[in-house]
């Protein structure tokens, strides 16, 4: 997949709001994702620049600022330190973590309209926007909420629609309301300046087929680019009436800023200036950006697609001398304990305080890396991060890592033994290191960071069972010189581990290189990694446990904990009436399997003050299922009832306990579920239609 001319790399990150703190769904999106590619690219000793920073710029910024009755500057100032720090602490290595309220952005945003302008690109048009006569404002972007034309989510914002992710004109909203007082805006004459999108519509067509074709974009990604394609792209206004943000650099536009997103997906290019300035050598950052043998990746989650496979790209067409993102590896969404993060039902954890309750960023990183929503959304569950830590880091890398060096300590006076005679085990294990960096590479050049990962605790796997055939704890007596040679062998998978494992476990794969007292692990290669280079009589350093097992009762306080916010910040009221969600073919619609179940058990789950955990009875099966409803139904008056279920739905895990299907039930009052049971008694597995 990889064209051979290329020299060098340049990796971004989606800039993430200075408006709110990090949390594990960002990291699953974008975040580690990327960084996993760069480690790994480094270690290939690939010419690689990584580049994110705070997106600072807009009316989600704004808007917190009014809420908590301060200042954008102030609201910025406290996020972007306070994600910068999160992102440490989870050993992200960019090289540059940049901010678009700096001057430099500033002018690297007006430079790019300005050249927009002056090449005569840009169209200005008057045209009537939103105004709410009350607050004396024109509405721009999340200022004004109405329903979604294309959905009909009664919450969708002037300029997107978090229900559909569509990007929507604000024009098109209905029944549009100003988010500050609630009062329906009028229609007001303002002029903006437009970017003809439509113009780069072939143009991008033949990128985007191409890209795919050639670097093996994702298919959803492909999808989305496509039905924008078809719907035709429309002019776009780049400005706004705000204060916030980048002032638009021309006489006569006083109170005029531009558009967020035209400012943000710059800030890529002006956090690589701000980098290359650092360095002493200011002009280093066209390489990366204006060269045509750099390979360019930007990684981002679902609902950045269109700003960075239509927009941006667009932007660069129309400016010249840019290169264009060869991918743009989107990731979909990942859930946690089986709802959607979300900030206003209090649902979720912040990367922070994550970390404080579990300090080993390696664990979480791990536990995230395997789980990534690469093709679909995933799930995070707690219990499953504590599993993958337990199970899989503590239990078979760690385990042999620790049961290798104590050995070696213990038996050979803590040295790298030398090897003798090689038996045909020994010969198989050691070609199958020399060939691990290639197979796992060949995952991560193609962004699948799951089956790379699968791949590098397969060797930790193979070690365990080499170690165990080998039986050293026998051979050290009865036959010294197979012993030692097997653990020399040992030693160099030990060695070989650390340089496979750093990618996505930077500070084990550091742990261990000092145990192993080596130097500089980052100056190891990545394709030599497989190949033994421990010599015999080497001096090793102390060894140190490598992951702490987590117990049940550190889990179970953080899932208490959980409910107990989400409870907090409970609508109380289910006001409004859910919109009707678009329509569905009968084909569609007769996929759902919908039965009656009989009662057999129920009782509640342990820790959870919602849940109970149903035994039901199928007719042809029985089944378990688990529903949030123990506020409201005892377990003893359940038994016996019919319920509908719906029979063929994808097991889920919901705090810990595996959920066969789903009972329906209307939700009424205060968000309360209602069983719907039917009017007479049914046999089980009657069908529902
Ligand atoms: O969705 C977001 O969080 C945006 N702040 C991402 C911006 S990416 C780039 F354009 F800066
Ligand atoms: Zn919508």
């Amino acid at each position: 997949m990889e064209s051979i001319q290329q020299k060098r790399i340049l990796v971004t990150a989606a800039l993430p709001y200075a408006n709110g703190h990090l949390h594990l769904g960002h990291l699953a999106g974008a975040y580690l994702p990327a960084d996993i590619y760069v480690r790994y690219q480094r270690l290939k000793q690939r010419d690689i620049v990584f580049i994110c920073g705070s997106d600072e710029h807009g009316v989600p910024i704004t808007i917190t600022a009014e809420k908590e009755k301060t200042t954008p500057k102030a609201v910025v100032d406290r996020y972007h330190e306070a994600n910068k720090k999160a992102f440490e602490r989870f050993h992200m290595s960019f090289d540059s973590y940049s901010r678009t309220s700096l001057p430099l952005h500033h002018e690297t945003a007006k430079e790019f309209f300005l050249d927009f302008y002056n090449k005569g690109i840009l169209k200005e048009k008057a045209e009537k926007q939103l105004y709410c006569e009350k607050d004396a404002m024109f509405l721009a972007d999340r200022y004004v909420e109405g329903t979604c034309p294309n959905c009909n989510n009664p919450g969708a914002r002037g300029d997107q629609c978090e229900n559909c992710g569509n990007w929507l004109n604000q024009e098109d909203l209905i029944d549009p309301k100003c988010k500050i007082c609630a009062s329906t805006p009028v229609l007001r004459e303002t002029k903006h300046w437009y970017f003809p999108l439509g113009k780069y519509q072939e143009q991008l067509e033949v990128y985007v087929e191409e890209r795919h074709k050639r670097d093996g974009w994702k298919d959803n990604v492909l999808q989305y680019c496509r039905s924008w394609f078809k719907d035709g792209l429309q002019d776009r206004a780049v400005t706004r009436d705000l204060t916030w943000g980048v002032p638009v650099p021309l006489e006569g536009y006083p109170n005029k800023v531009l558009y967020v997103w035209f400012d943000a997906v710059l800030g890529y290019i002006s956090s690589t200036k701000e980098w290359a300035n650092r360095k002493g050598n200011p002009d280093d950052w066209k390489r990366y950006w204006q060269q045509d043998d750099t390979k360019y990746v930007a990684f981002i989650g679902k609902d950045n697609v269109v700003f960075h496979c239509i927009v941006f790209p667009a932007m660069l067409m129309a400016r010249d001398g840019y290169i264009l993102p060869e991918n743009v590896p989107a990731n979909e969404f990942l859930n946690f304990e089986g709802q959607k993060f979300s900030k206003s039902r209090g649902w979720g954890i912040d990367l922070k305080d994550f970390l404080n309750e579990f300090p080993d960023a390696d664990a979480l990183r791990y536990a995230i890396a395997v789980n990534l929503p690469e093709y679909h959304d995933s799930d995070f569950y707690l219990r499953d991060y504590q599993a993958r830590n337990n199970n899989e880091l503590a239990s078979i890398l760690g385990n042999f890592v620790n049961r290798t060096l104590t050995f070696v300590q213990k038996n050979f006076d803590n040295t790298v033994p030398s090897q003798t005679a090689l038996t045909d085990q020994d010969n198989a294990h050691l070609e199958y290191l020399k060939n691990a960096p290639a197979e796992i590479g060949n995952h991560y050049e193609q962004y699948r960071f799951r089956d790379g990962l699968l791949a590098v605790m397969n060797v930790a796997r193979a070690a365990n069972k080499y170690f165990n055939d080998s039986a050293p704890w026998k051979t050290i007596n009865d036959d010294p010189e197979r012993c030692r040679t097997a653990m020399h062998v040992c030693l160099q998978t030990v060695r070989t581990l650390a340089v496979l494992i750093e990618p996505v476990l930077p500070s084990a794969a550091l742990k261990i290189w000092n145990m192993l007292n080596l130097k500089s692990l980052h100056a190891e290669q990545w394709d030599r990694a497989g190949i033994p280079a421990l010599s015999p009589g080497h001096k090793l350093g102390g060894s140190k446990i490598l992951f702490t097992r987590i117990e049940d009762k550190e889990i179970d306080r953080v899932l208490e904990q959980l409910e107990a916010e989400s409870r907090k910040t409970e609508s109380p009221k289910n006001s409004e009436v859910a919109p009707v969600k678009p329509q569905v073919d009968i084909e569609d619609f007769m996929k759902v399997d919908l039965r009656i179940a009989k009662v057999a058990a129920c009782e509640k789950v342990k820790k959870s003050k919602k849940l109970l955990k149903i035994s039901i009875d199928l007719g042809s099966e029985k089944r378990t299922v688990v529903a949030g409803i123990a506020e409201q139904y005892k377990p003893e008056d359940l038994i016996g009832k019919n319920v509908v279920i719906v029979a063929n739905l994808k097991p889920a895990k919901l705090m810990g306990v595996e959920s066969k299907g789903m009972i329906l039930a209307a939700i009424g009052e205060n968000d309360n579920p209602i069983l719907l049971m039917p009017e007479k008694d049914l046999s089980p597995g009657s069908t529902v239609r």
